[in-house]
């Protein structure tokens, strides 16, 4: 990307830039330090500690019963393995939704504890209070409307949101939280002409995951990306399968160690 900055991480100032000088930017999951270096030196400007997490790193089947415990380790891993991508934070289930102070203390442990940039939290117009008390006291909000993952049981599953009339309650989100003072919106799930239009109305970057061509940005959990995901969803493209791949260098392995291939005399000391 042109303008990347060589020595500094990205902050919430250049994805505004991003949006107005029109650059489409990328965001990706991570959950420990290894990828998270080699998305940073792929110039990925934003690496989200998601709570998918939960379905992708600690074997959950969703994102609900994930824990600020169990975030925080990884959120540190990934800040000490990257240099220049901006770290996000997802507020897991439960952690922000009793109350303005809940939400604060929450978010004040990542940004103590492990060293993020900025946090993120899932609905609109409902959790306004919340964004605007963590943006009063100088944290950087990512917002997450349209599909969201920890309302699952409450929505009826996976579906896409915002379809019709009920489009104009996404709106409403996207506009509350803007004016709530977040510095960029994550629109999952939600019809490609529905994102293209509120990413036309907001003055910050919309993130777009399953949202069509028309968003600032895209985000991906990285895993689903990369192919290492069993059932990925639809809207998630393949660019490698390291599910394959890995499985196969691991047989190979095995088998190199019952035959007794390996270890091999460059992998023996004298
Ligand atoms: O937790 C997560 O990975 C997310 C992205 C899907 C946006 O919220």
């Amino acid at each position: 990307m042109s303008n990347y900055p060589a020595n500094r991480r990205i902050t919430t100032n250049d994805l505004a830039r991003f949006k107005v000088e029109k650059m489409r930017f990328s965001a990706l999951t991570a959950y420990d330090a290894l990828t998270a270096a080699i998305f940073d030196e792929a110039e990925i400007p934003v690496l989200l500690v998601g709570d998918s997490a939960g379905n992708n790193f600690l074997g959950e089947v969703d994102t609900i019963p994930v824990t600020m415990d169990e975030l925080i380790p990884l959120a540190r891993a990934v800040v000490r393995g990257s240099k220049r991508s901006m770290v996000i934070a997802d507020l897991p289930f439960g952690s922000y939704e009793r109350s303005d102070d809940q939400a604060l203390e929450n978010a004040i442990r990542f940004l103590k504890e492990a060293g993020v940039h900025g946090i993120k939290l899932e609905g609109g117009v409902r959790v306004r209070s919340q964004v605007q008390a963590l943006t009063k006291a100088g944290i950087a909000v990512m917002g997450h409307i349209g599909l969201t993952p920890q309302s699952v049981n409450a929505l009826g599953g996976y579906r896409v949101q915002g379809r019709g009339e009920s489009g104009k309650g996404v709106i409403a989100d996207a506009l509350a939280l803007q004016e709530a003072g977040v510095f960029a919106v994550v629109l999952e799930m939600v019809p490609a002409e529905l994102a293209e239009e509120i990413t036309a109305t907001l003055e910050i970057p919309t993130i777009g995951i399953g949202a069509g061509a028309g968003c600032d940005g895209q985000i991906l959990v990285w895993t689903d990306l990369l192919g290492l995901t069993a059932k990925p969803p639809r809207f998630a493209p393949k660019y490698l399968d390291l599910r394959a791949s890995m499985a196969e260098a691991v047989t190979k392995w095995r088998q190199d160690v019952a035959s007794g291939v390996f270890p091999s005399e460059d992998h023996s000391f004298h």
